[in-house]
């Protein structure tokens, strides 16, 4: 069979793919969430089970995903559906993708959202703003920028704006020359915050935290938090992965290549917390502060600390920089589509989905303000296409995904892709797609019923 291509470009080198990916990876779940979460739900027992997520079913089912983009060169649904065809099976895989595109703007309606606080707290942190100032007067602000629709408007859309601008641009002149310039930066702040970090003294205290674990703290519905959040990290279950791996070059061998990406992602992620606990620590505060954690905790600490105001600062830029390459993700595999199926040009696509996913966060913004007495579930917008999305969504997405990858894809078409230096390696990804993956996630979805 004669090599496909993908229409709208390719990465120029496998180190690109694993960069781009790595920057759709890493993102607010990384540095908001998981420290977060990890604080809500006890640190130690929910981390090791948050690595054993990514260990046994991220990683894999992020081969299953880069191997089905990379064989199809398509976007998410056309590659499904093809595939499907091809393995002589039922086009309605597509579907699955479809859910994904869905999944994929429902995000951005709300990443988007707390992307501009961190927008306005780069503001904050260099204007001075928040130097010295009390938990109460942190608190206040971040409430006070919450009741605020026009400021959260105006930062949604200037965020909205930065991520259209590099969707349109295209692969080659938008997501890779985001992707060489903002990623390096990305590691540079990372490492210098986490230094930072080590030099105050609750460094200890933030690495018990996270790593001496009390299995009986421990709930189902960590858990499922933990599942959920192995997928929305590795920005695995609506098609991004897929879509990025249809642009990358042949030779690239995909099981090394995911399993750097794997690595780099988990790896922020425990820095990230490594980062804030300390701090957290350092000035007697709760770990367990919920989504505010960043916004309020941190602002106080870095307000009391030496340098504060240049390393809070430093902070939030990063933050920003990571969301900004994840958002891109979140847009790519429906722009994709649209150029394919529907024939629009870029610019135009980009300009659509950009507007309806636009539209959708003011009803997320409006959850902390005009909207807040509206709820869908006991859970107000914001809240309920977080829970929507991560929780249930994406681990469906991916449910489909590993046994599309294990059951219903021609298994020469897998080994061809994969070209695993093993056959062992082979079978031991095969039966985690085909049986471990499905079945792990499942079970995890009806003990939370
Ligand atoms: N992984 C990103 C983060 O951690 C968010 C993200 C980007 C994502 N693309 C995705 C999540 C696709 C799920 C699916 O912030």
């Amino acid at each position: 069979m004669q090599e496909k291509k993908s229409i709208h470009g390719s990465w120029a080198s496998r180190w690109i793919f694993i960069l781009a990916a790595t920057g759709s990876a890493v993102g607010l779940g990384n540095i908001w969430k998981f420290p977060y979460i990890t604080g809500e739900n006890g640190g130690g027992a929910f981390v090791l089970v948050y690595l054993l997520c990514i260990a046994l079913v991220g990683i894999p089912i992020m081969v299953g995903e880069v191997f089905i983009g990379r064989r199809a060169r398509q976007s998410p649904v056309n590659a499904l559906t093809d595939l499907a065809q091809e393995s002589g099976q039922s086009k309605k895989w597509g579907l699955v993708g479809l859910m994904g595109m869905l999944a994929g703007v429902l995000i951005f309606s709300f990443y988007s959202i707390v992307a501009g606080w961190v927008l306005q707290y780069i503001f904050s942190t260099a204007s001075g703003a928040l130097n010295g100032i009390s938990s109460e007067a942190a608190g206040a602000l971040f409430e006070g920028l919450l009741a605020d629709p026009t400021t959260l408007l105006m930062w949604h859309t200037v965020f909205t704006i930065m991520v259209l601008v590099v969707v349109s641009a295209g692969v080659n002149a938008g997501l890779e020359r985001a992707t060489r310039i903002m990623m390096p930066a990305l590691f540079v702040l990372l490492l210098v915050l986490l230094g930072y970090a080590m030099s105050t003294d609750g460094f200890s205290a933030g690495w018990h935290f996270m790593f001496d674990f009390d299995v009986s703290k421990l709930s189902w519905d960590a858990v499922l938090v933990a599942l959920g959040h192995s997928f929305f990290t590795l920005s695995l279950g609506m098609g991004s992965i897929m879509t990025y791996g249809s642009y990358m070059p042949k030779r690239a061998s995909i099981g090394s290549t995911v399993l750097t990406i794997g690595i780099l992602d988990t790896l922020v992620a425990l820095v990230a917390g490594l980062a804030i606990f300390p701090i957290i620590f350092s000035n007697g505060m709760d770990p367990a502060a919920g989504p505010g954690l960043m916004f309020i905790s941190l602002p106080v600490a870095f307000g009391q600390m030496a340098f504060g105001q240049l390393f809070g600062f430093l902070f939030f830029v990063l933050i920003g920089v990571a969301a900004w390459t994840s958002a891109i993700s979140l847009m790519e595999p429906t722009v994709a589509f649209l150029v394919e199926r529907v024939g629009m040009t870029r610019k135009k696509a980009t300009l659509a989905l950009g507007t309806v996913a636009w539209a959708l966060g003011i009803l997320c913004l409006g959850s902390f303000n005009f909207m807040s007495d509206f709820t869908l579930f006991g859970k107000n917008t914001f809240d309920f296409l977080d829970y929507l999305t991560a929780n249930i969504m994406l681990p469906l997405g991916g449910i489909f995904v590993a046994l599309f990858a294990g059951w219903v894809v021609k298994e020469k078409f897998a080994k061809d892709e994969l070209s695993f230096k093993s056959e062992a390696l082979f079978k031991v990804w095969k039966f985690i797609v085909k049986f471990i993956a499905p079945v792990a996630v499942t079970v995890v979805f009806i003990l939370n019923l």
